[in-house]
């Protein structure tokens, strides 16, 4: 069975924020909308995927998805499965022991989980070399980044097709080497989140002005240069070496003063309500119609068009 061309078929397992965005980028590089299906339990799947999945994908051909709530017809002629359902360990044990017994010997098993491995959910498989970890940073539809986690278990065979599928779609799979908690984008972004409830628990700044510190500052410098790249560059001729022989004295007392802080801890009720009479609700259809903005600026000129 394909997994590059037109007999390629797709099966979404749970259609909440995630399934949903990854039905839309499937929806924009599959030859047919036919070729792909959506399993979700949800006894309104219908409707809601009607009234959803066009904030993703305005003209979505939803009348040719097949949606279905029988896990055995969904995953029967899949070439791959992603799941993204619920983020509990005994329901992804379960699903994936499910689909063991229905899916085709060579589909790929993929799971968008933000943390559990795939060494866990496969304890219940025959087969555990299948499976593996393809964490999409939300939304999946816009961002490029795909983290690939496999288990010990996982087959070098699986992980190339796994690679090969996202990389000939213009996405940017990396591969990680261990079975990391909160793999790594999501470290990094919440050691960041950690140290900006410190400095507001400190006082030096409100949330508010916390989050401009950032949007007008590393944030845009990072879609265009990562951490070591920017301070490679800051460090001038001498590159990342010559920034700690200038500032490594600095970097060191930042460190040594890290935040330590504790969820459940008293900073919450001041910094939620912060959050909550700052932002209420967040629209979404600003972000990502912005987001889609930065990332085409910066391939563009990254391929100098
Ligand atoms: N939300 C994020 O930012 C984010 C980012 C990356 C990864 N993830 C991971 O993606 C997964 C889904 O997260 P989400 O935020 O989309 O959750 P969600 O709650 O929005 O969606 C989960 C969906 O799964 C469905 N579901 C539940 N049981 C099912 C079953 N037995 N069969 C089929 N469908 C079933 C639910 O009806 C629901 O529509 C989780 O594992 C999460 O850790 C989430």
């Amino acid at each position: 069975m394909g997994h590059q061309g037109n007999d390629i078929r797709i099966t979404l397992i749970g259609a909440g924020t995630i399934g949903l965005s990854f039905a839309a980028f499937h929806l924009s590089h599959l030859s047919s909308p036919s070729q792909l299906t959506i399993l979700d339990t949800r006894p309104d799947l219908e409707e809601y995927v009607r009234s959803t999945l066009p904030k993703f994908f305005p003209d979505a051909p939803i009348s040719h998805v097949t949606l279905s709530n029988s896990l055995p017809d969904a995953v029967r002629n899949a070439s791959i499965i992603q799941e993204s359902g619920s983020e509990n360990l005994p329901f992804k044990k379960s699903i994936w022991a499910e689909v063991e017994k229905h899916a085709p010997q060579d589909t790929l098993l993929w799971s968008s989980t933000s943390g559990i491995p795939a060494s866990q959910q496969t304890a219940d498989m025959q087969d555990k070399t299948r499976l593996l970890v393809v964490h999409p940073y939300n939304p999946p539809h816009m961002m490029p980044l795909l983290e690939l986690v496999p288990s010990p278990q996982t087959s070098a065979d699986v992980l190339t097709r796994t690679q090969e599928f996202w990389r000939t779609r213009g996405r940017v799979p990396i591969l990680l080497l261990k079975e990391m908690t909160g793999f790594v984008a999501n470290r990094l972004a919440f050691a960041l989140l950690r140290e900006s409830i410190h400095l507001v628990n400190e006082g030096v700044v409100n949330v508010e002005e916390l989050d401009r510190v950032v949007e007008t500052s590393m944030g845009p410098r990072w879609a265009i240069a990562g951490p070591f790249k920017s301070y490679h560059a800051g460090g001038g001729a001498g590159g990342l070496e010559g920034f700690f022989k200038n500032i490594g004295g600095t970097v060191q007392k930042c460190w040594d003063d890290t935040g330590k802080v504790n969820v459940g801890e008293v900073w919450e009720e001041s910094i939620f309500r912060q959050a909550k009479e700052q932002y209420g609700v967040v629209d979404l259809g600003e972000r990502d119609r912005i987001t889609k903005r930065i990332l085409d600026t910066v391939e563009k000129e990254k391929n100098n068009e």
